[in-house]
């Protein structure tokens, strides 16, 4: 098969869908894989490491797609690619349909096979090619978080660790799931004080087992959350009901209960937040303020730092794109329910109800 390797065109977009380890994989199975030039720059891989891995380089994204029978990508197209899109040609990558009507007409003209990575759902019934960035996102959180608690950066002033003869910082984590959980233990290794909350029993008595004693768990309400941010240095969204919006946790009037300069770092912000005060920032401009407290809510974290994600997302997706390549993309979702679970339309018809709730 031929595959296809863009350059990430949206906005602030630095992550890229092969490593060059990936490009072996896929010239080891007699695959021909074609990389536009310095797709792989921005996560630290450069045209030469891809040429040295099997793989040809093409000056321009219109001459990749031109010639694939199989895109892989990041991001969803954008706009500049809706036309590049050929009939019968795969396109493996983030899609989120269910968010944008106009890629989805788009995607519906152009008869391309779309299998979009966040419906891939794995024998758990979890997401597996979400979880990595779920990851990162949330041992980001609490390196956003630290820098914001400094007092020139508008936070409190409070070193999350503390120092011999100081109480340590205090983080509440709001959700107990891979961001939650991630969340935590960077707090809990820096040496703060951390209260996770969730309403998932079991999972609090897994995290219960597996974190250090400075890391509580509690039961998520509204009485225990009211109680903890009097003093939290640090509070993390991190909770998410599948398919719906995130539950507003702390609302408007309970940020006057908070001190000043408490930072919040809703990670939730990509439903829709689970702090009523929440609205997506960028990385360009990530924080702003609502009385005294300090909000960062970037939507899309990991593409602040590529060269961990690109092989966190690469590690996770690598294993289907190998199958759809060496297989074709009808025998591969026919071996594979999990893979099957990604196409999201086929030939112009949509496959995949959730797309149209
Ligand atoms: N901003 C970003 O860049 C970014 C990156 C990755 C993930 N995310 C988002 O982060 C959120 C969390 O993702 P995840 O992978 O950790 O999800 P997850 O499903 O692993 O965890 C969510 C947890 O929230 C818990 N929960 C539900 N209702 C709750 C409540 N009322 N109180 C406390 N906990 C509650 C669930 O029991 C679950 O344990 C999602 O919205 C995801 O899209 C954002």
């Amino acid at each position: 098969m031929i595959v296809g390797l863009p350059k990430e065109i949206k906005n602030n977009e630095s992550r890229v869908a092969l490593t060059p380890g990936g490009v072996f994989e896929l010239t080891k199975n007699n695959h021909t894989v074609y990389v536009q030039k310095g797709a792989g720059f921005d996560s630290g891989f450069s045209d030469d490491d891809y040429v040295k891995a099997g793989a040809t380089l093409l000056p321009s994204i219109e001459e990749v797609y031109a010639i694939a029978d199989m895109i892989v990508k990041v991001k969803e197209p954008i706009e500049k690619e809706y036309s590049l899109a050929k009939e019968g040609q795969v396109i493996f990558t983030y899609f989120h349909f269910a968010s944008n009507q106009t890629l989805t007409d788009a995607m519906v003209a152009s008869k391309a096979i779309c299998i979009a990575y966040e419906t891939v759902v794995d024998d758990n019934g979890t997401l597996p090619l979400l979880t990595p960035m779920s990851e990162v996102a949330g041992r980001m959180a609490v390196q956003q978080g630290a820098k914001y608690l400094e007092k020139p950066i508008k936070g409190k002033g409070v070193l999350l660790g503390g120092v011999p003869g100081v109480r340590p910082g205090k983080v509440l984590v709001l959700g107990g799931g891979v961001v939650g959980v991630q969340a935590a233990k960077m707090a809990a290794g820096l040496g703060a004080i951390v209260n996770i909350l969730d309403i998932n029993m079991d999972r609090l008595r897994y995290i219960n087992d597996v974190m250090p004693n400075n890391v509580i768990t509690e039961f998520s309400s509204e009485y225990n959350i009211r109680r903890h941010i009097k003093d939290a240095d640090l509070i993390v969204g991190g909770v998410l009901i599948p398919g719906a919006k995130a539950p507003k946790l702390i609302t408007r009037d309970m940020l006057k209960e908070m001190q000043p300069g408490t930072v919040i770092v809703d990670v939730a912000v990509d439903q829709g937040g689970c702090i009523e005060t929440t609205k997506p920032t960028t990385h360009e401009d990530p924080i702003y303020i609502i009385d005294d407290v300090v909000h960062y809510c970037v939507a899309n974290m990991p593409g602040a730092v590529p060269y961990t994600s690109t092989i966190a997302l690469t590690n996770v997706t690598l294993p289907y794109v190998l199958q759809l390549a060496n297989k074709g993309w009808v025998n591969a979702c026919e071996s594979n329910p999990n893979l099957n679970s990604g196409l999201n339309i086929v030939k112009g018809e949509i496959v995949c109800e959730d797309i149209l709730k």
